[in-house]
């Protein structure tokens, strides 16, 4: 009998702590719709004590979300558990993680602590978790770099004490497969109580062995796997719950346990991560790059055309890759594409917000005949993002001049705070100009990090997908936009980021001048 693989998404708490994937609560919010409908077990919605904004996101996420467990992080501190608690209070059910390190290095030079000390304070964590639920994880943070006995010793202490998942990660991506299957099988083993709980692994991918390591682990007793969509998370990323699930799924001769995930919603998830934090997928990532199922040799092109298994191991639709299909056009009505949405899993808040992406779908289709799923997922993303952030600078018009031999010069109108304002700038192109062109009516002092266009779909009428990365006072801020003319996409993605800038900045966070 196979038994149940239960999948812990980190991709909001891990995953949001690469540098520059900050997301806001909205975004966390659509992020954490989307896990749960891939029937996510788990979803670590973030870490409350680090800010309001996290404690906000806990929150939202765990008033929104009914299917999956939300859970947050919260060190083994009294004031952490207690904020975590408070945040967790509106979920269906959910879930205090608490860690604390148990490594010899992390104990002496960081906890300044002894064993001793370190095991009365899990326990004190995880018995103050459950005064506010019964599902409580606990994590032995360095356990790759831990000794054995002591693991063992304090995973005892705190099942008794009422945790019911116990956590192994490789917190500093140090382990290799063989020997982290074999230390999570002895863990399991030389823990006496240890079938009162759920183990699981949490693995960084430094070595570039997160999976590798996380599925060593499930062979060896592990029935949790904590990962990321495209394997986000802090320095080199967390094991990607893409090639997880379907190393699991298509192996099923050597993992005796299943997941519970639709698989099917493996790349519209990937796809909605890489837009919000701008971290796009490398074209040959496993299940989730563009190039994943592409076959350029001819020897294989003529093997898959013949029998596809001869070079297939998985098919691109069960992962959720369709042909580019073209769902809808010019003359579709409004009911038409109330129900294409439908089909795609997207709600809007309210008919005022559809009635907005309905007017977005009619100019597009008026600019492109053929109007694919992508193109709507981009329009329902920026409906989205308009909605999200307090919208204090909107694009009026943009007219670029762009000739050869000629400087481009870019003449833009903006509405800023109600008042209309218009700039003129020259550029080394017509993107840089049309930026400039902004700047010179914002004066934001922000610094571009990051600016990236990736087309939606195929073909010179495909619409541009532009993400921009900017900072000010610390603080990082993605913005996007799509539009079939990337000069319009990138001043949209410019000035949705400026509009984050100035949210933040309201919101208390550190702050630059006033735009
Ligand atoms: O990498 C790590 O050890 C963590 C813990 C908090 C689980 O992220
Ligand atoms: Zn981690």
């Amino acid at each position: 009998m196979s038994d149940k693989l239960f999948i812990f998404d980190t991709t909001l708490r891990d995953g949001e702590q690469s540098p520059g994937a900050s997301m806001t609560k909205e975004e966390k919010v659509r992020i954490a719709k989307a896990l749960e409908r891939m029937r996510v077990d788990v979803i670590e919605a973030g870490f409350p004590i680090a800010s309001s904004g996290d404690f906000e996101s806990v929150q939202a996420v765990a008033r929104e979300i009914k299917e999956s467990t939300v859970c947050g992080l919260a060190r083994a501190l009294d004031a952490d558990i207690d904020r975590a608690g408070e945040a967790l209070k509106p979920a269906a059910s959910g879930r205090i993680h608490t860690f604390i390190a148990t490594s010899p290095i992390h104990m002496e030079r960081k906890l300044r602590m002894s064993p001793d000390e370190v095991v009365k304070q899990a326990v004190r964590a995880v018995e103050r978790a459950r005064r506010y639920t019964d599902d409580v994880e606990f994590s032995a943070e360095d356990a790759g770099r831990s000794e054995i006995d002591f693991l063992c010793r304090i995973f005892e202490a705190v099942i008794a004490a009422g945790a019911t998942t116990i956590n192994i990660p490789d917190t500093v991506g140090y382990n290799v497969p063989e020997q982290f299957g074999a230390m999570v099988g002895r863990a399991i083993e030389g823990t006496p109580n240890a079938d009162k709980a759920v183990f699981s692994v949490h693995c960084h991918n430094d070595l570039g062995l997160a999976v590798a390591n996380s599925l060593s682990a499930v062979i060896n007793g592990a029935r949790q796997v904590e990962c990321t969509i495209n394997g986000l998370g802090e320095r080199a990323g967390n094991a990607a719950l893409e090639e997880v699930v379907m190393a699991v799924r298509t192996r099923q001769d050597v993992f005796p346990c299943e997941t519970g995930i639709d698989a099917t919603r493996i790349v519209p998830s990937s796809r909605l991560v890489a837009g919000i934090t701008g971290f796009s997928v490398q074209p040959n990532k496993a299940i989730v790059g563009a190039n994943a199922f592409a076959h350029e040799s001819g020897i294989h092109q003529d093997g898959v055309l013949k029998h596809r298994e001869t070079y297939e191991i998985m098919r691109a639709e069960d992962v959720g890759w369709s042909a580019n299909r073209m769902v809808l056009g010019k003359h579709s009505g409004r009911n038409a594409f109330r129900s294409r949405l439908q089909d795609l899993g997207v709600a809007f808040a309210s008919e005022e917000e559809l009635n907005a992406a309905f007017q977005r779908f009619k100019t597009l289709a008026d600019k492109k005949h053929e109007i694919y799923d992508e193109d709507i997922q981009a329009l329902v993303t920026e409906t989205n993002l308009e909605h999200s952030v307090n919208e204090r600078i909107k694009l009026v018009s943009l007219r670029v001049c762009s000739e050869t031999g000629e400087t481009p010069e870019a003449n833009v109108t903006l509405w800023v705070n109600g008042e209309e304002k218009r700039g003129s700038a020259p550029g080394g192109g017509p993107v840089d100009a049309a930026l400039k062109a902004i700047e010179s009516i914002v004066d934001s002092q922000t610094e571009l990090l990051l600016y990236s266009v990736n087309n939606i779909t195929t073909g010179t009428d495909s619409q541009g997908e532009v993400t921009v990365r900017l900072e000010r006072g610390g603080r990082i801020v993605n913005g996007q936009g799509a539009d079939t003319d990337i000069v319009i996409a990138s001043a949209k993605a410019y000035i949705n980021a400026l509009n984050k800038v100035v949210t933040a900045a309201e919101r208390g966070h550190p702050q630059g001048p006033e735009l």
